[in-house]
């Protein structure tokens, strides 16, 4: 049975803790709840926004459509020779799918510990932390096609997933709600520790065979002391992507700034770290009415209490326009603007 709400405020929908309202909420727990909202006007005659943990959204606007909340719960999972098949509903918190997996010793997602939001849209931007990404454990999902109705089922080629992006955020846009996603773990572990700061503390204290629970604890203490809680402090992670540049383009940059910071990103290009740029250009920590960048990390716009959506948007484009101005670099958003 789903919930249907009007004039809803979504201020605890969305981890920026904008104060805007949706003029219609629904929420669903089941794929048949959404096939019997989807036969209702409600559904159809609205513009209609899919809603996880929405801590990948920035609101600059009352929603004047249906917010459609996926609540679909439930994880389960099947060992084969060595190989586990995990199945989790779209409205599974994220990182309670992640401590399911280490506490059963399903090796595979525990770098991608602790980020927000559901597993329904893990999918969508192919979440990525400390060296692994979404594609590397993901086997298919479930999607409800809102044209038609019909559920289909996406496997990994067709989910054409890249850094921070896969179909669902480009042809496919707006075209499928995902109800249910299923992994490919292992019960034996390849542990990553290929970025630094994970071999840092793995050496500080003294773990020289760590385990799947060690990364999982570890990952989770670097973010929270670099990251800040969006329960105190609103925000939505990384609001721009790590710029992805030509090698040329690369070299030009470095010859000007000697301590670019930057890795390589495959095909001869190179990604540099967006939060140095945004650092050089004087963010770092800026406080800009009630919005600004976080002390830790500049990549993080927050709200330090009572932001607007636009206050925060008209703040990004100030450090878009700083960045370019600066390194001829153009800013992308990851955060999804509303
Ligand atoms: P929402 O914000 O609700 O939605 C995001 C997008 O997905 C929207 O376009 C929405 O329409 C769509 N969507 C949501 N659910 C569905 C569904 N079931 N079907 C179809 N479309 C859907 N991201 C990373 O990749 N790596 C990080 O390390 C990371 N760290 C973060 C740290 C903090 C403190 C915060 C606040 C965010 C961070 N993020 C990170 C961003 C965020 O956690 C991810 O983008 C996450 O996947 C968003 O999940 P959500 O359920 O909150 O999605
Ligand atoms: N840096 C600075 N100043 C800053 C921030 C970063 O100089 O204020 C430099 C540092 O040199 C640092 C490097 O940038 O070594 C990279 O920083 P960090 O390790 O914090 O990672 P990031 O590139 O800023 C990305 C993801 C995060 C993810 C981390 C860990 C993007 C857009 N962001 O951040 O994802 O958690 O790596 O893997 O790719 C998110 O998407 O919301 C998110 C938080």
């Amino acid at each position: 049975m789903y919930l249907l709400r009007e004039n809803f405020s979504l201020k605890a929908y969305n981890t920026f803790g904008i104060d805007v309202k949706a003029r219609f909420f629904a929420e669903i727990f089941t794929e048949d709840d959404l096939v019997e909202l989807s036969a209702q006007s409600v559904f159809k005659e609205n513009k209609l926004l899919v809603l996880g943990g929405g801590s990948n959204m920035l609101f600059t606007e009352d929603y004047m459509g249906l917010v459609l909340k996926v609540s679909i719960p439930g994880i389960t999972s099947q060992v084969s020779d060595h190989v586990v098949a995990v199945t989790a509903g779209a409205g599974v918190v994220w990182n309670d799918l992640v401590q399911y997996c280490v506490r059963n010793g399903y090796a595979g997602m525990e770098n991608l510990s602790l980020i927000p939001g559901t597993v329904g849209a893990s999918p969508i931007q192919n979440i990525g932390a400390y060296g692994v990404e979404l594609k590397d454990v993901f086997e298919s999902c479930r999607a409800f096609h809102i044209p038609t109705g019909k559920i289909e089922k996406f496997d990994y080629a067709a989910c054409h997933f890249a850094y921070r992006e896969s179909v669902f955020k480009h042809e496919l846009k707006g075209q499928y709600i995902i109800t249910e996603v299923s992994f490919k773990l292992a019960t034996e572990a390849k542990i990553n520790t290929q970025y630094g700061a994970i071999q840092q503390l793995l050496t500080e204290r003294g773990i020289v065979h760590p385990n799947i629970a060690d990364i999982s604890a570890i990952v989770s203490e670097i973010r929270v002391s670099k990251l800040p809680d969006p329960s105190t402090i609103g925000n939505a992670g990384s609001f721009f992507k790590n710029p992805i540049v030509t090698e040329a383009e690369y070299i030009r940059i470095k010859a000007l700034f000697a301590d670019l910071v930057s890795f390589p990103a495959g095909d001869g290009c190179v990604k540099l770290a967006a939060g140095w740029l945004i650092e050089q250009c004087g963010f770092k920590g800026m406080v800009s009415g009630n919005t600004g960048t976080w002390k830790n990390q500049a990549l993080v716009l927050v709200n330090n209490g009572g932001a607007t959506g636009q206050e925060v948007y008209s703040f990004s484009e100030s450090i878009i326009d700083a960045v370019a101005h600066k390194f001829g670099v153009k800013l992308e958003r990851e955060v999804n603007i509303l």
